[in-house]
């Protein structure tokens, strides 16, 4: 049976929407532009990997970094910008393909200096600067696996990832290297953790042993590397996802991944030469790997990064001040500029866009309504996960969009609605969202965990991706809901076992359940239940304390922003929190089958 999607405060309803907004045909005609994908049905009917392969010109052994950077470090492209950073505090820099070149040329040799070989899995744990651009492509440049983890990452988590994925090498920041220190006691394979900004003019920071300075280690390292020579199927990076049951999963892409890379961003991001694109996402997410790292830079388009955090008017002088053509972000971000109200759009001068995306929950209506008003554009909806590795269903310039579905499965590539036995399901049906294994960027394992693995293949023919959908009569997805108790909030996949496990840490905690409740800006937030060890008395500093340890703990976006303590837990007899009777008495919903509930 099908769990229903109530609890997703804005699951497109069935009844489509009939209202037409302009097509993207119409808005490029205006700007003069021709997308790069004219016309969606032609390309799906004829399309071949193997042409993407030739316009491409991968030809293995290859190594996708310098495909990204080093290849148009050597062409015309040599002074073109390749990333605009804008520091939190407002100051900047920039980096021609050039000197992107020469920075991870310099890193890939400061690894090599430490010892880091090919295979060696190096994670970094950085705030969004240069650095953090520069080290991922040099880890890619030296063979080494890239872990990126987000900077709001506590203790907990960055242990869970270093621990499982065996990193050898950790390249952090000052203000962010005690979170490690308080952990490297539980990780026998790291052995060196580079510091960025420890010896700054401001003077040198005391070191602990093994850590070292990224700034000395790379004024020590030569500009010149042999870039490694990559097999197709070798790892690229690592990210970590979250499930519904255990720890976080390892999600590992190969170099394979370019192809998907390159021909979604010309296609869906729809980038041209002279585009300012902005991808809003943290490298530490999919999201800010593939499309805020790798595809733009394939495509040799000059990308913005900002490191500071959500702020409306922030955002938007940003997309003044660069001459922003094309955003990609997410629903929750623009939910809460729709919030910040019409004001204050008004102070800036947006006319540079020409193009807004958005992906990782749903897009409702509305919003894409707003835009319309402010922006004069529609937003376009993209859908996948960590694992597809790549934009799988999207809405392409060419296409008419249908507010509040994902769009259509990109080229190459075959999504369908299913049942349990893997049949398709006929137009209008809801079913399991399920993809035909097989394109390039589909993950090639979970680190370490083979049996995690195939339990996304256990439908014959299929990959499933625990959503659930429904497609209508010409072909457009429409979300309904997760099948399973993943969390996605401010579009953030947070595991309600993590954050269970991180609650019981706490001492005045003895039982907790956690579920996503439907939140109008976030999506959904994090509550969790919680029963008191003997002793504790429920109380407004305790809710408040323990959600500081979660924060600090685990991470700034997996905290219960609602805490709700009780007497006992809902549990199945075999000992499992029962989060969906948690969930549909907090949402008034019918309990359904209670017959596993223990007594
Ligand atoms: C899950 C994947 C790679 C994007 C960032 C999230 C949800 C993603 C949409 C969309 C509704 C969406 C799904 C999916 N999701 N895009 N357009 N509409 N839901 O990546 O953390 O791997 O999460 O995000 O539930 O399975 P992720």
């Amino acid at each position: 049976m099908l769990p229903s999607g109530e609890g997703w405060a804005f699951a497109p309803s069935s009844v489509q929407s009939v209202r037409r907004l302009p097509t993207e045909k119409e808005i490029h005609k205006e700007n003069r532009l021709t997308p790069n994908l004219p016309d969606y049905k032609k390309a799906y009917k004829g399309f071949q990997w193997e042409a993407v392969r030739t316009e491409l010109g991968l030809v293995p052994p290859v190594n996708l970094a310098s495909k990204a950077v080093d290849q148009h470090a050597s062409s015309w492209r040599r002074n073109k910008v390749a990333l605009y950073w804008e520091g939190a505090e407002g100051q900047n820099c920039k980096y021609t393909f050039y000197e992107l070149k020469n920075e991870s040329n310099r890193i890939g040799n400061m690894l090599l200096n430490l010892g880091v070989r090919r295979g060696d899995r190096v994670f970094v744990f950085l705030p969004r600067i240069p650095e953090l651009y520069t080290s991922v492509i040099g880890i890619a440049k030296i063979g080494a696996v890239a872990g990126p983890m987000f900077s709001a990452f506590g203790p907990e988590a960055l242990r869970d990832r270093l621990l499982d994925s065996g990193a050898k090498v950790l390249i952090t920041h000052t203000s962010l290297r005690e979170r490690i220190h308080r952990v490297w006691d539980e990780l026998p394979e790291l052995r060196h953790v580079i510091v960025v900004g420890a010896s700054t003019s401001g003077g040198h920071m005391p070191l602990r042993k093994g850590e070292v300075s990224f700034e000395r280690e790379v004024e020590k390292s030569s500009r010149g590397l042999e870039v490694e020579d990559m097999d197709l199927e070798d790892p690229l990076y690592i990210l970590y996802t979250s499930g519904t049951t255990g720890k976080p999963k390892g999600v590992v892409h190969v170099h394979h991944d370019m192809l998907s890379h390159y021909i979604t961003s010309r296609w869906v991001l729809d980038l041209k030469e002279e585009d300012v694109y902005w991808c809003t996402a943290d490298p530490g997410w999919v999201t800010g790997t593939v499309y805020g790292i790798w595809g733009p830079w394939l495509n040799g388009c000059s990308q913005v990064t900002f490191e500071g955090r959500f702020d409306a008017e922030h955002w938007y002088s940003i997309i003044e001040r660069y001459g922003v053509t094309v955003w990609y972000t997410a629903p929750t971000a623009l939910r809460m500029l729709m919030k910040a109200g019409p004001e204050v759009v008004k102070k800036y001068n947006l006319k540079s866009l020409r193009y807004i995306l958005s992906v990782g929950e749903p897009l409702n209506p509305e919003v894409i309504r707003w835009g319309m008003e402010v922006f004069g554009l529609c937003i376009h909806d993209t859908w996948w996960q960590t694992e597809t590795g790549a934009i799988m269903i999207a809405n392409y310039p060419s296409m008419p969009v249908r507010p509040g579905s994902m769009g259509k499965p990109f080229p190459g590539t075959e999504a369908a609605i299913i049942d349990g036995k893997g049949n398709k399901l006929p137009p209008g049906s809801s079913g399991i969202l399920a993809l035909k294994p097989g394109w390039p960027s589909m993950m090639r394992a979970l680190w370490g965990d083979e049996k995690r693995y195939k339990e996304y293949f256990t439908i014959p023919g299929w990959y499933t991706t625990g959503d659930t959908a429904h497609m209508d009569k010409e072909g457009y997805f429409w979300f309904i809901g997760r099948a399973d108790d993943v969390i996605m909030t401010a579009g953030h996949r947070v595991g309600p076992f993590e954050v269970e496990s991180a609650l019981v840490e706490h001492r005045a905690v003895a039982e907790a359940g956690v579920i996503g409740k439907p939140d109008p800006e976030r999506g959904e937030i994090i509550k969790a239940f919680i029963v008191l060890r003997h002793g504790h008395k429920p109380s407004r500093e305790l809710e408040e304390e323990i959600k500081e340890f979660i924060r600090h703990r685990l991470s700034a976006h997996a905290y219960p922003r609602e805490i709700q303590f009780m007497d006992g837990i809902p549990k199945t007899r075999s000992g499992k929190i029962m989060r969906r009777l948690l969930k549909a008495r907090e949402l008034g919903l019918p309990e359904g089958d209670l017959s596993t509930l223990e007594d």
